[in-house]
């Protein structure tokens, strides 16, 4: 494809008629680092679109001249890294096009809730200004993809909110922090700093840095311990606040992600960092009924994201095979308490790339599948002490978090806290033919399928009214109706969904 530059606002439209793949769009104010690069790259390797970078100092989101004026202006070099790193397109629109004087601008306000918080405080009306141009350039880019900087952590929850807000059908996704050689966000306002003020800003970096690896073992931050040793240094604070990552309100106690976030002054330059406390990794909560299709999505999910795979079911059937093994009249509490006591079940990958289950050193990933244990696991696992022991199990396993796990009460009971709850479901005619489909199972060949659906409505209503931890849906789960959706497109929805969810910060170690 001919690489192009377009310059005004009417070449858009027809640069957009003679492509045929979406969009994935790069705005930025030029002066690119490496920052850019990563997302211009990470924007080619993610999707055959065409990639349009923009290059617009937008004189709406300055609130002081002088930065609008000093602002570094480097706009060849910023045309050839663009293009050497993945752009097909570049727009390099003139103040006039992006802003027309004989139209009428559609000025927004950026929402005050969060807009209020950090750098809103000082930079009154910034936010606004981001707001105006980026759905003015979404407007005439139409793009299906927008790529942002994790970076500016609250203009990228400002600019989510606007695409909610607007319903814009545009798809935000979002890179990491870029780090300098010394640990500083690498930011086009760098090229500002003396090398004294650079050293400010690596002391202030490589504390936030230090909060958040002390944070994995204490779980607290001291603020004013660190405010302390910033004033030491004659180190000018704007703010420092420890934040909900979301809402931006004040961190409570049960966030396991916050925020931890500041900016300071360094002579005429204001730079901002930030860092993700985490107390542990992210969880992933499936539920859902039986034949929704939660194992496959589940499995895949977890071999995607490199997140654990925590299958529930595959607990309760390695305990009942156990039960039937010893020999164990599972209906007396007091044999039951006895054999809790020595039991361990482990998860380990194995070379098939998927993972056995082992119950006290026993590998029983293919005994647990037979007809004896799947027509006894429902009533053992209907068993209050049995339910109560394996929620612990299930809990010490997650206790450091980086899973996806399935079952009927992860969202509800097991891990309450998850940061991701979905409720996976089929209607009963979509899960009958699934299971009459399915060759694996004796169904197929066994059962008509007005039978199979009057199976399903049965367990369903079991499964949904039984005393001990009941098939229910969360609150704060997301419902996903898999009918007439393939296996890929219901993983990659749960996948974008844990996206907007979770920094992607929250990865780097
Ligand atoms: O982050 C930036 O560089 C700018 O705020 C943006 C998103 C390009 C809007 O001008």
């Amino acid at each position: 494809m001919k690489k192009v530059i377009i310059r005004k606002t009417e070449e858009i439209e027809n640069w957009r008629k003679n492509i045929n793949t979406e969009i994935n769009f790069i705005p930025t104010m030029g002066n690119l680092h490496n920052g850019h690069i990563k997302l211009i790259s990470t924007a080619k390797n993610d999707n055959s679109n065409v990639n349009l970078v923009s290059i617009f100092i937008n004189p709406l989101q300055f609130d002081n001249k002088l930065d609008l004026e000093n602002y570094p202006k480097t706009i060849d070099n910023d045309i050839k890294i663009s293009f050497a790193n993945g752009a097909d397109a570049i727009f390099i629109p003139s103040n006039e096009d992006i802003y027309p004087p004989n139209k009428n601008i559609n000025f927004l306000k950026a929402p005050i809730e969060l807009s209020s918080a950090l750098c809103g405080l000082n930079r009154i009306g910034h936010f606004d200004g981001v707001c105006t141009v980026v759905y003015r350039l979404l407007n005439l880019i139409k793009p299906k993809n927008l790529y942002l900087g994790e970076k500016d952590w609250q203009q990228l929850l400002i600019l989510k909110n606007l695409v909610l807000r607007k319903k814009l059908n545009v798809a935000i996704k979002s890179i990491p922090t870029q780090r300098d050689f010394d640990g500083i966000p690498l930011s086009s306002r760098n090229v500002h700093l003396s090398k004294n003020e650079r050293k400010l800003i690596r002391f202030f970096s490589s504390e936030l840095l230090e909060a958040k690896n002390n944070f994995k073992q204490e779980k607290k931050i001291n603020l004013k311990e660190i405010i302390k040793k910033l004033s030491a240094k004659k180190i000018s604070i704007e703010y420092l606040e420890h934040l909900h990552p979301y809402t931006l309100q004040k961190a409570r106690l049960e966030d396991n992600i916050s925020l931890l976030a500041g900016a300071i002054r360094c002579g005429e330059t204001r730079l901002i960092d930030h860092v993700f406390l985490m107390k542990r990794r992210p969880i992933i909560a499936i539920d859902g009924p039986a034949g929704s299709g939660k194992s496959t999505v589940t499995k895949l999910i977890a071999k995607k994201l490199k997140l654990l795979y925590l299958d529930t079911g595959a607990m309760y059937r390695a305990l009942s095979w156990l039960l039937i093994k010893e020999n164990i009249d599972y209906k007396k509490e007091k044999n039951l308490q006895n054999i809790f006591k020595d039991i361990s079940i482990l998860f380990k990958s194995n070379t098939n790339s998927h993972q056995d289950v082992f119950i006290n050193n026993y590998c029983v990933t293919e005994e647990i599948r037979s007809q004896e244990i799947s027509s006894i696991v429902s009533k053992i696992s209907s068993i209050k002490e049995v339910r109560k022991f394996l929620v612990e199990e299930q809990r010490k396993i997650g206790k450091s978090g980086g899973l996806v796990a399935e079952g009927r009460d992860i969202g509800t009971t097991v891990f309450p806290n998850a940061e991701l709850k979905i409720f996976l479901t089929a209607s009963i005619d979509e899960r009958a033919k699934r299971r009459k489909s399915d060759k694996n199972s004796k169904d197929s060949q066994e059962i008509d399928l007005k039978t199979l659906k009057e199976l399903i409505k049965k367990r369903d209503f079991e499964d949904s009214n039984r005393e001990i931890s009941p098939l229910i849906k969360a609150k704060d789960a997301i419902e996903i109706i898999t009918d007439g959706y393939s296996i890929n497109e219901v993983v990659e929805k749960i996948i974008d969904l844990y996206n907007d969810k979770i920094p992607k910060e929250t990865e780097i170690k």
